[in-house]
């Protein structure tokens, strides 16, 4: 039978098989009219010519030689000149949240395949005690800004297909946790196929092409295609400050991180945190032609004969995704038609064979295409890298054991806490190995940061059983 239903839809199938994907047709006489549509509005989500660059990266070398050397960056503060800095830059970031210069923005697009979760990571239940989900942490956090320099703060939320239903359900159900919807808005990054050694793009179901979500790069188009950007412009902001969804400590709006990225008058800015091992699954920070840039952990040992004896070891000041973008920087970069580079990653994907069987591949088969959002470091002139401790704001949620677990994350949270109430000059019992031995949890709504709570805490506070502060 004829494939395409309509002029229109002859005229797509035209097309794929013009780009030698017609495979993609192959179940068509099997499938009920609503498949049919599906599979129709799937094939419109690819943009060929943009396909065909991805073809030509399955030939590109893997090891190009780079000009790279060592960063400069802000480091945790030492000396009396540097902490007298760190105050100034303080200032400065607390006069804006309350001039309202700021929103937050949210990357929660990926699809959690580590986690392997059937829901966004962001409802994933997090904190120790009251079982917050990463998306409540953030929103208590954003709620405490608010009322702290009372002003409204705009929050976008990037999602993909994948999870925007479940994502918008989420924060109805939990009516946005207490956040004025006005200000909450969800945006959708796009989709990119993935395709075989061959370049034959994959079908996850008869009538279902494999796509995943397009990378954090999208960030800047769907800032743009959504509207979101001239939204934040009429609402007088400034500055975006860009967050992971996966960190439970991320210190949402910091002052001092604004001041800094302020007085220097960057485009893009970007904490850092020095890498605990070698093989940490972070990406790092260099400088490539005057530039701040970032190697994406696995792009790390591709590195050869750089400069002045270094290896991809010395690289150290690792990645944790933590940005601030100046609009008018955000504003001119789409406004030249920025195409941020794709990386190109071999995995295992899952897909329906040419006899219509799902296959599960245990290898990797396939190839996967994204862009990265600190590849925009490259267009900012100005960008200050500022390192962190990581106890105090990095403990990502990536896999479901091990490193970076839901068990890491509760524990990382708990030691916190801990570090807190023992600055306040409170006793926190602990077990034989040094760990607190009850849990403590402290709502982002008592106190986001340290300062705040070293203020608020009473003294004469007793651990003796698990311990939240509300
Ligand atoms: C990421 C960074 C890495 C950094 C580390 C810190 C990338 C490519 N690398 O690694 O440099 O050191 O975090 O934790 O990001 N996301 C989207 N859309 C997408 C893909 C991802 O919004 O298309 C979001 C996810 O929801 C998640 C975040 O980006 O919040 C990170 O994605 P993930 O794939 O977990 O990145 P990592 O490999 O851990």
């Amino acid at each position: 039978m004829k494939k395409g239903r309509t002029a229109e839809e002859q005229k797509i199938v035209r097309r794929v098989e013009k780009n030698g994907q017609q495979h993609l047709f192959q179940f068509w006489d099997e499938l009920t009219e609503y498949e049919k549509d599906i599979l129709i509005k799937d094939i419109q989500k690819i943009d060929f010519e943009l396909f065909k660059i991805f073809l030509n990266l399955i030939e590109e070398p893997e090891c190009k030689e780079r000009d790279i050397t060592l960063p400069t960056i802000i480091t945790v503060p030492e000396t009396d000149f540097q902490r007298r800095k760190e105050r100034e830059a303080y200032r400065l970031g607390c006069e804006l949240i309350s001039m309202s210069k700021l929103a937050v923005f949210t990357a929660a697009g990926g699809q959690s395949s580590r986690l392997g979760l059937e829901y966004p990571k962001g409802a994933y239940p997090v904190t120790p005690i009251k079982k917050k989900s990463l998306f409540q942490v953030h929103a208590e956090k954003i709620l405490y800004m608010q009322r702290r320099f009372d002003v409204k703060i705009p929050w976008i939320i990037m999602v993909s297909e994948t999870n925007k239903e479940q994502t918008e359900e989420f924060f109805n159900l939990h009516d946005s946790f207490g956040l004025d919807k006005k200000y909450v808005r969800f945006i959708q990054q796009g989709m990119f196929p993935a395709f075989d050694r061959s370049g034959k793009i994959f079908l996850q179901e008869k009538n279902r092409v494999f796509l995943s979500p397009s990378g954090h790069g999208g960030t800047f188009s769907a800032l743009k295609d959504s509207g979101a950007i001239s939204w934040l412009a009429r609402l007088g902001v400034e500055e975006i400050f860009y967050h992971q969804v996966d960190n439970v400590l991320v210190k949402i709006l910091d002052p001092v991180f604004i001041g800094y990225h302020v007085i220097n008058r960057c485009g893009m800015s970007s904490k850092c945190v020095m890498k605990k091992a070698p093989k940490e699954k972070v990406g790092v920070f260099a400088e490539e032609n005057g530039r701040k840039v970032v190697i994406e952990y696995t792009e790390l040992e591709n590195l050869k004969n750089l400069r002045d004896g270094l290896g991809a070891e010395s690289f150290t000041a690792g990645n944790i995704a933590i940005h601030i973008i100046n609009i008018g920087f955000a504003k001119k970069l789409v406004s030249k038609g920025l195409q941020l580079p794709f990386h190109m990653a071999f995995k295992a994907v899952p897909y329906v064979d040419g006899r219509g069987r799902k296959v599960v591949s245990e290898s990797p088969n396939g190839h996967k295409v994204e862009t990265f959002i600190f590849d925009a470091l490259r267009d900012s002139k100005n960008s200050i890298i500022m390192e962190i401790i990581r106890e105090e704001e990095f403990s990502p949620l990536k896999n479901k054991s091990g490193d970076a677990s839901p068990d890491t994350v509760e524990r990382d949270q708990i030691c916190l806490y801990a570090n807190w109430l023992v600055d306040a000059g409170i006793e926190v019992p602990k077990l034989s190995d040094g760990k607190p031995r009850y849990k403590l949890e402290v709502s982002p709504l008592y106190a986001p940061f340290k300062e705040d709570f070293l203020n608020r805490v009473p003294k004469n506070t007793t651990i003796d059983e698990a311990a939240y502060f509300e």
